[in-house]
């Protein structure tokens, strides 16, 4: 039996590197010799499943399909090129449609506890499932917090980014309230760095003050390699070296992952204590 931990990467705010960071957090952890499974929930882009297995003809079945028509993800997950790591893909077109999966759901009572009802029967398979969400907050996303035990959010260093992280902070409080589900804070990873500029640690600092301490030690350098790869479906592990730097954020990311779950040798798991609701704290004093 194994973990069949559940995350969620969230931010509402675009082209933060949520879906860079399931695809290499994920492939980093299969490469540590987890089983980890995939999940592309950003109907509308895909990126995830073009990254990985190539854009669906219009015969394959991805995550709408196991939503909408077959109830289980046994019929729509797929291996990767890399040994432990599967993907739930998504569907451009489904049934000749292209249709946003908020629009899809909006109609469906009970529509929220999907995804949750379909990892229940798989989850113990997987060591972790992390689950790729599109830039809005609509009821995908909800399926997808709801199902998860975590959430991590990648965010960029400026202001406007915090901005955005504390309005996801927000939605996350009214979710736990509202449906009374719990899911913590596994961390915010700072994204897109530009060496040691001084932003970056002043955005550190807020949002350590923020949340508790909760940014990832490991932020992900701004590194034009990674732009290359989705068209390739590689990961920068397939092109790089241990000692690219690209290569060596997303390692030590995984690492400080395991340490906070606790499931590493000198590992302590990470506070379930933290009372304090993410609305109740504010970003400010940022120069
Ligand atoms: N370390 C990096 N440095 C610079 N660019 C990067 C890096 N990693 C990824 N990119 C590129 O940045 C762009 C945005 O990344 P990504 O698609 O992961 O963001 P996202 O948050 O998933 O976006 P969206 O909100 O649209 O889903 C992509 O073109 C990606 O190739
Ligand atoms: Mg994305």
């Amino acid at each position: 039996m194994k973990t069949g931990k559940v995350i969620s990467v969230i931010n509402q705010k675009g082209g933060v590197l949520k879906t860079t960071t399931v695809l290499h957090l994920g492939s980093a952890l299969a490469r540590m010799g987890k089983k980890v499974l995939l999940i592309d929930l950003d109907v509308s882009q895909a990126n995830l499943t073009i990254s990985t297995i190539g854009q669906l003809d219009e015969e394959g079945r991805g995550v709408l399909h196991a939503f909408f028509k077959d109830n289980s993800l046994n019929q729509v997950t797929y291996p990767t090129s890399q040994e432990n790591l599967f993907i739930v893909p998504s569907e451009i077109k489904y049934k000749g449609m292209t249709i946003p999966l908020d629009v899809a759901l909006s109609s469906q009572a009970g529509s929220d506890h999907i995804l949750k009802k379909l990892l229940k029967p798989v989850m113990e398979e997987y060591d972790f499932i992390l689950i790729d969400n599109g830039p809005t907050l609509g009821i995908a996303t909800l399926n997808s917090l709801i199902a998860s035990d975590y959430f991590m959010i990648p965010t960029l260093a400026d202001y406007l980014s915090l901005v955005g992280v504390q309005k996801t902070m927000e939605t996350i409080d009214q979710i736990r309230e509202n449906l009374d589900h719990e899911i913590e804070n596994l961390g915010l990873v700072l994204t897109m760095i530009d060496g040691r500029e001084s932003i970056a640690k002043d955005s550190e600092k807020i949002l350590n003050s923020a949340f508790g301490g909760k940014v990832f030690k490991s932020c992900i350098q701004r590194n034009s390699k990674f732009k290359e790869l989705a068209q390739n479906q590689k990961t920068i592990f397939d092109v790089t070296k241990n000692s690219d730097k690209g290569n060596k954020n997303f390692r030590d990311l995984a690492e400080e992952v395991l340490e906070r779950l606790g499931m590493n040798t000198q590992a302590k798991p990470i506070s379930k204590t933290n009372k304090k609701t993410n609305s109740e704290v504010s970003i400010g004093g940022m120069q």
